[in-house]
């Protein structure tokens, strides 16, 4: 259990550079103080230097939605952890789901971004999830494995402390479904068990994501196993999100 909460925004594919620079001045005005919640966001990369230089010493952190391995090279149409590091992004989301499915991103890939992302100093907010056809068919904890495995035999102790995990479920990503409170804090703690077999010696965080809103965050925070949540759809909206930052102060 993490001592503060986490509160990740992923905009997707959404806002370019000068909406995203309003926007983040919008945040910069309103989230001046924050006694014990720690917020992220994560606008698409075009739009990374405008906000990264509108939130300068405010205390929201930035961070890019995806994240090569290599610091260079022919690598056509990736992002360089190192570069993402220099422009002053903290964070890198890996192996969202979206990647996953539209991209074909492999367990054993996301586990190299995420290992490169830390090298270079972001912490990596690495995305695990079943689909639909995964939970009715009783194969969530399976599935889990196999996308987490690959990424906790590539860390060391020292590396670990660098990683946080968000649990979201495909079927609950954008739909207004969400998880039930018991599926939530029983796979959160599954992961924690799983993340407890490899001795990293460091706190396993695990975030919850899929259709976190105002009238569901509270309950979900209060749950024991989650640390805070990766939202997306309500990220975009000042009024929901800065709804979300005040329950998680208030939490
Ligand atoms: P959502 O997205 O909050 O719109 O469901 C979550 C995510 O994709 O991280």
């Amino acid at each position: 259990m993490r001592s503060r909460h986490l509160l990740a925004g992923n905009w997707k594919m959404n806002l370019g550079p000068q909406q995203a620079k309003n926007y983040a001045h919008q945040l910069r005005e309103t989230c001046k103080d924050l006694s014990k919640t720690d917020v992220w966001i994560a606008p698409p990369d075009v739009s990374l230097p405008g906000v990264i230089e509108e939130l300068r010493g405010s205390p929201i952190m930035v961070g890019a939605q995806n994240v090569h391995w290599a610091d260079n090279g022919a690598f056509t149409g990736e992002t360089s952890p190192s570069f993402l590091q220099e422009l002053g992004c903290a964070f890198a989301i890996v192996g969202h789901s979206e990647r996953r499915t539209y991209f074909g991103e492999t367990s054993p890939v996301v586990a190299k971004r995420a290992v490169g992302a830390i090298a270079a100093g972001l912490t990596a907010l690495v995305c695990i999830g079943e689909t639909e056809a995964e939970r009715v068919g009783d194969r969530t904890e399976a599935v889990l494995e196999e996308q987490l495995n690959p990424v906790l035999e590539a860390l060391s102790k020292d590396t670990a402390t660098k990683l946080v995990l968000a649990y979201e479920p495909v079927w609950a990503i954008g739909t207004g479904k969400v998880a039930s409170l018991d599926e939530i804090s029983q796979t959160h703690a599954f992961i924690q068990k799983v993340w407890a077999r490899y001795s990293l010696n460091a706190p396993c965080i695990v975030l919850y994501g899929g259709s976190v809103n105002p009238s569901n965050f509270e309950a979900i925070l209060s749950l024991q196993e989650v640390d805070g949540a990766l939202v997306g759809g309500a990220s975009l909206k000042a009024d929901q999100w800065l709804e979300l930052i005040k329950i998680a102060e208030r939490v």
